[in-house]
């Protein structure tokens, strides 16, 4: 396994928000956490990439411990996050946001321009316009940057955090045919969302209800089903 969670619980202050969360990721798989709002998806997330401690549970990143790895070095460990809303930065164009997706490695730049061009090629909506300010980009557009940057990085797994939030479904659908090929380049992919889409391109889902993990399913089964209207949408 490539992520492995035991029984993670984490919160806020006092305030216990993850009461037990388990959780595996295997090389090369797309998984989903499908959740409604308040139950803790973008905490999971935080736990990860280090930004909340670990109150008790168990998290191994490639079987070692990921809470001994700082923030810095999880990054280098190949573990990458997509934050909601993009985190993108708006004033800064097209190519030095790209840019800035490769300073958690060390790389020549012969390297990193091989690695733009590759990425360029999946996004060719952002090839164009490498000097346009990011503010100037629409909502998927910006969505699109913020994954090519999240490439530029050569990341093992790559978190994201609602990657349809704000966006047409058709736009979704785009984004989550762009995970799948990114997927077969070697990227492993942990997806929380509170949109049932997700489904239709990952392999396995999770669904989180009030902190805990209800339900570890094949997508394609979930779908099939009425599990998930019984336990998500109920
Ligand atoms: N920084 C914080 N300080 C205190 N409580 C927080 C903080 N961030 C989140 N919470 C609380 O933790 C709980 C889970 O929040 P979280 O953001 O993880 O939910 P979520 O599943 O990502 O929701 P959404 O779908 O709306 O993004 C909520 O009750 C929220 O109020
Ligand atoms: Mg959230």
């Amino acid at each position: 396994m490539l992520l492995e969670i035991e029984d993670a619980r984490t919160g806020y202050g006092r305030l216990e928000v993850l009461h037990g969360v388990s959780l595996n990721v295997a090389e090369g798989e797309i998984i989903t956490v499908l959740g409604p709002n308040g139950t803790g998806k973008t905490t999971l997330m935080r736990l990860l990439s280090g930004v909340v401690p670990l109150w008790s549970g168990r998290v191994r990143f490639d079987g070692s411990d990921l809470l001994k790895a700082t923030p810095e070095k999880r990054a280098s460990l190949g573990l990458c996050q997509l934050p909601e809303g993009r985190g993108i930065f708006q004033t800064l164009t097209v190519g030095e946001n790209l840019h800035l997706g490769t300073a958690s490695r060390r790389a020549s730049a012969a390297r990193v321009r091989a690695d733009r061009d590759r990425v360029l090629g999946v996004f060719p909506e952002l090839a164009g316009r490498l000097t346009a300010s990011a503010s100037s980009l629409s909502g998927g557009q910006q969505q699109m940057l913020a994954l090519a940057r999240a490439m530029m990085g050569r990341p093992r797994l790559l978190l994201i955090d609602e990657l349809s939030f704000g966006l047409a479904p058709r736009i979704v659908h785009d984004l989550f045919e762009v995970v799948r090929e990114l997927r077969d380049d070697g990227v492993t992919f942990l997806i929380v969302e509170q949109q049932a889409s997700a489904l239709r391109v990952s392999d396995r889902t999770y669904v989180m209800r009030n902190g805990r993990n209800e339900l570890d399913r094949a997508s394609a089964d979930l779908l099939a089903s009425d599990e998930l209207v019984a336990s998500y949408l109920r």
